[in-house]
């Protein structure tokens, strides 16, 4: 294809605004699926991803569509991952694409992630085409909506396209805006092979799967390619299309999205963002932006059942054939056995993985505090990154403790600004920010990510009724005043519950976990004292009373079958529970236990 017929562009919208919608609708009205193939929402196809309505992988279609110029052209639409943890991901994705189509929901307006993604759209050089969506409804209000968008992103949206992506009114507006203001991409056909890797996956089927993006040069079926960062070599098998299936073609030049295979034994062995060329006549540098994969929060996985460790051996393995930017390694832990110290994009990273382990895997799993990588630097000068409270060293080796910080950008309605800036006060949170758009307030704070990690977008949600929406980056570290919080249960450090905490807060802290495990472990026949200790030093103590546990007694004796069932849940319970010393500690009582509210 001629690279003025073509246009490659991504679709940068919030959750909700109608992203899905659209891409079926475009892909739809051009043909390029027939209406009995249609399925809803084709591009989202991941389970988890459907549930939780997030992207996690890329996914690409190619659309033929004849303009009213009368030129046939070819639309590559780019699905980019919708969640902060693939920030790094986004930004390839978006640098194989010349534009983007913003979709803003008009009865919703600017939302912070929409905000985050589109400034990785300008960051990548996008021309942006701003689409407001669901002008159907009632409560749209398209002009207050393109206002906001010229005074909080920046951009010109009095050319904005209205639509309804549901009912299918102004797609053909679409289509056209894409062609004609849309640039057309440029490479150069001559020139040796650049194709950027921006995605990868596997196929049952196929193997692994690459998502390119030749810029220059030309890929074609049985050249061998040469991987730039890794430098392993591989004959390619296949190249083609997605129309959205997997349609083989003789070869991609450049300006073209599609994919190849090549053998290529699992996805670890591809890079996101890597330049693939040949073997031979190679390009000589690599495209710019590479970054390696770099995991941001660490947290242990252990079975609740220590038998099964091998099956979460074998599953994590699995797993993380699949996905580079997982990471593990196998920890002990005295009251845990054995299990894994994983790595994570973040926190939604985490949870999609340890959601799959439990439901694909069927392994129940105990969750560790999560932790993020604190830099100690110890008095004999050298300097250890640290991801478990475990390895913490005594503190007398210790002379300081940097931790990571983020930018968070919080938009939020007027009503509960005041419980924003209270929530972010108490996470440590620096006010960095505070503007006005309409009715809703835009902060940004300064923020440990380790006061994030673990509940905080959660507690936003609550606080906000849903009505705030969050995106963060890493900004790097800095020191604070941070000591290793250890719990004592039945006077066992339980090294599953360590956290790192402020000094200042470790009291508080340590008061609310204790008094928390009162209510989340059940008692026992004897007293079960749980304390908080810094050091040797106790902050916090709660007990848990003894307990006769004859659960049958209150059957009086008289009907067997429910004394029967009431000794099967007893059994049930348990098998949820892990035994640490002669305390028995149920599996939610370790997420739980860490909760702040
Ligand atoms: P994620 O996939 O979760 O990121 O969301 P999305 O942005 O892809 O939104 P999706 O297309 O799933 O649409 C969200 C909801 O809005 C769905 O219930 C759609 O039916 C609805 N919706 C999408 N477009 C329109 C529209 O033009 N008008 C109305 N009334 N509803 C729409």
């Amino acid at each position: 294809t001629e690279l003025s017929q073509i246009r490659n562009f991504s679709i940068v919208a919030h959750i909700d605004h109608g992203k899905s919608t659209l891409a079926d609708r475009l892909i739809q009205s051009t043909g390029t699926v027939q209406d009995r193939e249609m399925k809803e929402q084709l591009l989202d196809s991941m389970d988890i991803e459907r549930e939780r309505g997030i992207t996690i992988k890329a996914q690409t279609v190619r659309i033929d569509y004849r303009a009213a110029d009368g030129q046939d052209y070819v639309l590559n639409l780019i699905d980019t991952p919708g969640h902060v943890d693939f920030a790094y991901e986004v930004s390839r994705s978006m640098k194989a694409v010349e534009g983007s189509l913003l979709v803003v929901d008009a009865s919703q307006g600017v939302e912070a992630q929409t905000l985050a993604n589109v400034y990785q759209a300008i960051e990548a050089d996008h021309e942006i085409v701003p689409v407001l969506n669901k002008i159907d409804l009632p409560a749209a209000e398209p002009e207050r909506v393109k206002e906001q968008i010229e005074d909080v992103i920046g951009i010109d949206a009095s050319d904005a396209v209205e639509i309804s992506a549901k009912t299918g009114l102004g797609i053909g507006d679409v289509l056209e805006a894409i062609v004609t203001r849309l640039p057309a991409p440029k490479g150069n056909a001559d020139a040796p092979l650049k194709a950027m890797l921006v995605d990868s996956w596997y196929d049952a089927y196929l193997g692994v799967v690459v998502l390119v993006r030749v810029m220059d040069g030309v890929l074609k079926k049985s050249d061998r390619i040469r991987m730039m960062q890794t430098g392993a070599v591989y004959p390619v098998d296949r190249v083609g299309v997605f129309k959205p299936g997997m349609l083989p073609v003789d070869r991609l030049g450049p300006g073209e999205l599609g994919f190849l295979t090549a053998s290529i034994k699992q996805v670890r062995d591809t890079r996101v963002g890597d330049t693939i060329t040949h073997e031979k006549k190679g390009a000589e540098t690599p495209l710019p932006g590479f970054q390696p994969a770099q995991p941001v929060v660490f947290c242990g996985l252990f079975p609740v059942d220590s038998a099964e460790f091998e099956d979460l051996r074998d599953a994590i393995e699995k797993l993380a054939l699949n996905d580079a930017s997982f990471s593990y390694e196998m920890e002990t832990s005295a009251a845990l056995g054995f299990g894994f110290r994983c790595g994570f994009l973040g926190l939604l990273h985490l949870e999609v993985i340890r959601d799959r382990l439990e439901r694909e895997y069927g392994i129940d799993l105990i969750t560790t505090a999560p932790s993020v990588i604190y830099h100690v630097y110890k008095t004999d000068g050298t300097m250890i990154e640290m991801h478990n409270p475990a390895d913490m060293p005594e503190a007398v080796h210790v002379d300081r403790i940097e931790e990571p910080r983020i930018k968070a950008t919080i938009l939020v309605p007027d009503d509960y600004l005041g419980d924003v800036l209270k929530l972010c006060q108490d996470r440590r949170g620096i006010q960095l920010d505070l503007t006005y758009a309409g009715s809703r307030a835009m902060v940004v704070y300064d923020l440990p990510l380790n006061e994030v990690v673990f509940d905080f977008y959660d507690r936003l949600k609550s606080v906000t009724k849903g009505y705030a929406s969050f995106d963060y980056q890493m900004i790097g570290y800095a020191q604070d005043q941070l000591v290793k919080m250890q719990i004592l249960v039945n006077d066992e450090p339980v090294d599953a519950l360590s956290v790192m905490v402020h000094r200042a807060r470790a009291e508080a802290r340590g008061r609310v976990m204790c008094a928390k495990l009162k209510e989340l472990i059940p008692q026992h026949m004897f007293k079960i004292p749980i304390q908080a200790a810094i050091g040797g030093r106790i902050i916090a103590r709660e007990t848990i009373s003894a307990l006769r546990k004859d659960v049958t007694a209150k059957c009086y004796g008289g009907d067997v079958t429910r004394k029967k069932k009431l000794l099967e849940k007893q059994k049930a319970g348990k098998k949820k529970m892990r035994q640490f010393g002669r305390v028995e500690i149920p599996q939610s009582a370790f997420i739980n236990a860490l909760k702040m509210d």
